[in-house]
């Protein structure tokens, strides 16, 4: 087992020593598509010292890609940035097998681990700012609080300039390259655009403020290594870059319309609606979620500023799928939305009304009268919709013009 896996060097003293997972397609509720990958990463200073460790169950891979650099035993020091058990989870069993000599984290990171595994082991809460000395070299901690969990912390080898990020600019991807340069431009452009819908949209304002900060930190970064993904080591202005877009949700022209149906109607309407929204200039996205992930819903929402929801009624109530996407894009907090609802019913028609109900808690501008159809839409109704389709598509052209 331990021969089959090896580190891959990434500066003179820092090789990565994570895992890849191929097959993982739910990550908390999340559809990972192409698998992902939990990065660790091996510090070979005087004080050899252990950058996070990896989920659980794929601690012998890690330690076996540690093995192939130096013993286990040798390593002086494990950091801690962020205690989500992706990243954590293996690390009782790596403290069992490298016994380390101290475990840093953020005060808040050094608490949550306490509460995840009752651990036997102190752990040195580092401060924003402090700088441990490696011996040869140093690493300094940049606490980056609810980014995403309150005890996220970046940690910096002056060494190379390396910025160990955490979850920040990371992606859910497996690949056998292990940096960005070395993967198709448009497959990180997605995965990347997806990981910060799906994790980081909420905190848009949190992220934009640490960008605004790097400069003033005043480190010369050269490799952004995040703890999922592939490592950043060319024009990192360009991650950087597309953070700043996405934080700041700037308006567009697209438009995505997520519905559900049960015997075809409200699918009608849907089709109506995207058709109404071509003809007045908008560019729509029709999401069926029988055949869309809501985590592929909040993706396609990012660089989208209409969200247009349809739901049938059943037994009084909106139709499930409608639900299970609604609740999860009211957490992501998207910014900026205009909507409508629409929707088909037999007798009673709640379902639009809660559509109504929950875009308004979500702050989405409702740029027309919701539509209800029952049973089955006729031409008027089709009509209607197209006609609300061209209502959305023109308050998108007002809010784009006026940028
Ligand atoms: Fe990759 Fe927030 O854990």
């Amino acid at each position: 087992m331990r021969q089959a896996f090896e580190a891959v060097q990434v500066t003179d003293s820092v090789h990565w020593v994570g895992a890849i997972d191929w097959s993982v397609r739910d990550f908390h509720g999340y559809l990972t598509s192409r698998g992902t990958t939990y990065n660790a990463y091996l510090i070979l200073a005087d004080e050899i010292t252990l950058i996070d460790t990896v989920k659980a169950p794929f601690v012998e891979e890690m330690l076996a890609r540690i093995a192939a650099v130096v013993d286990p035993g040798d390593i002086s020091y494990i950091v801690s940035d962020h205690a989500e058990m992706d990243h954590s989870g293996g690390l009782p069993a790596t403290i069992e097998a490298v016994r380390p000599e101290k475990i840093f984290a953020s005060a808040l990171g050094a608490k949550a681990l306490g509460e995840h595994f009752r651990l036997d082991h102190k752990i040195v809460a580092a401060k924003n700012g402090e700088s441990l000395s490696l011996g040869n070299t140093s690493l300094s901690f940049v606490e980056t609080r609810m980014l995403h969990w309150p005890d996220s912390m970046f940690s910096y080898l002056d060494d190379g300039g390396v910025l160990f990020s955490q979850d920040a600019f990371g992606m859910h991807l497996a690949s056998s390259q292990r940096f960005a340069d070395e993967i198709d431009q448009d497959i990180l452009g997605y995965e990347g655009a997806k990981y910060y819908a799906n994790i980081l949209l909420p905190l848009s304002s949190l992220v934009t403020k640490l960008l605004q900060q790097v400069p003033e930190l005043g480190l010369d970064i050269n490799i952004i290594a995040p703890d999922h993904g592939p490592i950043w080591r060319e024009d990192l202005g360009k991650i950087l870059g597309s953070y700043a877009q996405w934080a700041e949700q700037t308006p567009t022209k697209k438009a995505v319309v997520v519905y559900d149906t049960m015997w075809q109607s409200t699918a009608l309407m849907a089709r109506a609606i995207g058709e109404g929204l071509r003809s007045a200039g908008a560019v729509p996205k029709l999401m069926q979620l029988r055949a869309s992930h809501r985590s592929d819903v909040a993706t396609e929402i990012l660089d989208a500023r209409a969200l247009v929801v349809g739901s049938p009624t059943m037994n009084n109530n909106i139709f499930p799928t409608v639900a299970d996407v609604l609740t999860y894009l009211k957490g992501l907090k998207p910014r900026n939305l205009v909507g409508a609802a629409f929707g088909s019913y037999g007798w009673s028609g709640e379902a639009v009304g809660q559509i109504e109900e929950t875009l308004t808690e979500m702050k989405v501008d409702l740029v027309a009268a919701s539509l209800m159809v029952k049973y089955v839409p006729d031409d008027a109704a089709l009509a209607q919709c197209y006609a609300l389709g061209q209502q959305v598509a023109a308050r998108l052209n007002q809010t784009c013009d006026s940028k």
